[in-house]
């Protein structure tokens, strides 16, 4: 009797792919990345040397990252301003290294970085030490040369990522850099108790907010089986739904390769409008309430030129179907928290699409999980 077996089938636990593997682990990667960090009463790092009194001599921060990193990133910024009202200049690490980056000793650069071992994100922290910053890496990999070469470390503890499309690392870089700037917020007094704890709260129900999103594969998959044949995908959505929109696209570019444009809604007439053509998918991510009728203007603009739209809203704005072609309605949740879950549909969205296209889902052509040469 012989068992015929694939060790690299036994790896997956029974999915198709590492990445649907991936995808299923984030609402643990996620309690893990909160764990002992998410407090009632605010964020707390223990054992980070960054403490009030280096903060007071920290005058401009950046985040540097690559990918989806990067995007990380992105929403880390809009968070440090929005909770620690510090502003933030969050750059590729590609970019950063060559322009001559203002840096001195009393820069805070933070680098985001899944592998720890991407070699522009490893060049931007020799630059930034050289010229005296405090460099502070939140990465996955315990003992990588990001970790070993930062000055501070905050581990994303999502657990090994196989496939190259990140998918668990991202969800924890996002939980982390909302822990550090209500952290920052704290530490600098600029943040409300009450935001604080609210904050906290609302990132302890991300994961089963994430759940959830994984219970609507069934919509998903049935969406792309509809619409795999497209030649273009676009993405818009304002505020922290951009940061998302962006990663949706980046998912979607990766595995499918079905070319994708992610917009702030608002600059799409100023543009990318003219590539609206009849039956073109838009997908409208809409959930923060502060921009809602801003988007439903845009939406009404890229419907007048025919676009297909699959709108993404909250529980209790299930009437924009009136509007749109499509509505995947989220939970009802705090618009502080949305870029976790929400996430996860635009994941699902781009596996679904390039499983229906045939395509290598864990293994995208020309692109590799870490990317350690120039
Ligand atoms: C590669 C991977 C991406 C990743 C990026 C940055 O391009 O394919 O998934 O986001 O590198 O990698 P890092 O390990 O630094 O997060």
């Amino acid at each position: 009797f012989v068992v015929d077996w694939d060790p690299g089938d036994a790896e997956k636990g029974g999915y198709d792919h590492f990445m649907m593997k991936e995808m299923v682990e984030q609402p643990k990667a996620m309690m893990e990345a909160l764990m002992g960090r998410c407090c009632d009463n605010g964020a707390s790092f223990t054992g980070l040397k960054l403490d009030a009194e280096m903060m007071k001599h920290i005058n401009r921060i950046q985040i540097v990252a690559c990918g989806t990193a990067y995007h990380a990133g992105m929403v880390g910024k809009y968070y440090f301003e929005k909770f620690a009202r510090i502003s933030v200049e969050t750059e590729a690490a590609s970019e950063y290294r060559y322009k001559n980056p203002i840096v001195d000793e009393n820069t805070l650069l933070i680098v985001i970085s899944q592998s720890g071992e991407t070699a522009d994100t490893l060049a931007a922290i020799r630059l930034a030490k050289e010229r005296g910053a405090w460099v502070l890496a939140v990465t996955n990999v315990v003992g990588s040369s990001i970790a070993r070469e930062a000055d501070d470390v905050i581990y994303t503890n999502a657990g090994p990522e196989i496939a190259v499309a990140s998918t668990k690392a991202y969800v924890t870089q996002v939980g982390c850099m909302m822990l550090l700037a209500s952290f920052l917020g704290n530490l600098n007094g600029k943040m409300k108790k009450e935001d604080a704890a609210r904050i906290c709260h609302g990132l302890m129900m991300t994961p089963g907010l994430i759940e959830k999103a994984l219970d609507t594969q069934d919509v998903i998959k049935a969406f792309a089986d509809r619409n795999y044949e497209i030649d273009d995908l676009f993405y818009m959505g304002r505020g922290v739904d951009l940061y998302t929109s962006m990663e949706g696209s980046l998912k979607l570019k990766e595995i499918s390769y079905i070319h994708s444009e992610a917009y702030a809604a608002g600059e799409l007439k100023h543009g990318p409008i003219a590539l609206i053509e009849d039956g073109t998918i838009v997908v409208a991510v809409c959930t923060q309430e502060n921009v809602f009728e801003k988007m439903l203007s845009n939406i009404k603009e890229v419907k007048a030129r025919g676009a297909h739209v699959l709108a993404i809203v909250q529980a209790g704005h299930e009437d924009i179907a009136s509007e749109v072609d499509e509505v995947w309605v989220i939970p009802e949740m705090d618009d502080d928290i949305t870029a976790i879950p929400t996430i996860v549909y635009l994941q699902l969205l781009a596996y679904y699409l390039a499983v229906a296209r045939g395509c290598d889902v864990d293994k995208p052509k020309n692109l590799a999980k870490s990317v350690t040469v120039e």
